[in-house]
């Protein structure tokens, strides 16, 4: 620490989820690029929001459009784009939000760090399952193409590793589900953790 002295405000977490009427936490979404992870946030952001919780996503392509546009997709990059997102979605969590952050992530070190940014019931990995040829054969963005033919390089899954995670708290293998389903699971496992009141 350089001289730093964090102040304790007043007003905390607690007050701001009471003044919400929630419980505020993190949904972590990892999976390779064109697995739906943006796909199932979106319909549950949605889906929340109908049932009157406050919410916020932060997505890769988003995030590295503005806040991370300096960063790169080296390894080392791709750690500090974990860093901040976990240092940003902590702080939403602390503005009293549901909090949803969709991004590859491929390294497992990095997901355990976020974690440990939060709380116990307040960091939850959702490992959004999707093969690789499946990814692929989808290519929304035409990337895997481009991947393919050399035109972009350290791509994740192809050059450059994605690090399944262990013991994800949510596993959903999305060629078994359609997304509204996959929105359905994780709702119930919300509910059954008593984070939401009904999915
Ligand atoms: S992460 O690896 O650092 O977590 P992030 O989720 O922020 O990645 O961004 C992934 C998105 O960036 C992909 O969905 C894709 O659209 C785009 N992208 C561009 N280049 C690459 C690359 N080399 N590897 C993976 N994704 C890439």
């Amino acid at each position: 620490m350089k001289n730093i002295t964090p102040f304790s405000h007043t007003i905390n977490k607690k007050n701001r989820g009471e003044l919400l009427n929630q419980k505020p936490f993190l949904l972590w979404m990892t999976g390779l690029s064109a697995s739906g992870k943006s796909t199932i946030a979106d319909l549950l952001e949605k889906k929340l929001n109908s049932l009157g919780y406050c919410t916020y996503t932060l997505d890769g392509d988003n995030i590295r459009d503005g806040l991370n546009s300096d960063l790169s997709f080296s390894n080392e990059d791709r750690v500090e784009n974990i860093r901040r997102i976990g240092e940003v979605g902590a702080l939403f969590v602390d503005a009293g939000l549901i909090t949803i952050c969709a991004f590859i992530s491929p390294f497992e070190e990095d997901r355990l760090m976020v974690r440990s940014l939060l709380s116990e019931n307040e960091f939850f990995e959702v490992y959004i399952d999707t093969p690789i040829a499946i990814c692929e054969e989808r290519d929304p963005k035409g990337i895997y193409k481009k991947a393919r033919s050399g035109e972009i390089r350290d791509f994740t899954g192809i050059d450059s590793p994605y690090e399944s995670p262990k013991n994800p708290d949510i596993h959903i293998e999305t060629h078994k589900f359609s997304p509204e389903e996959a929105v359905d699971i994780i709702a119930s496992y919300l509910v059954k953790k008593k984070l939401i009141e009904k999915g």
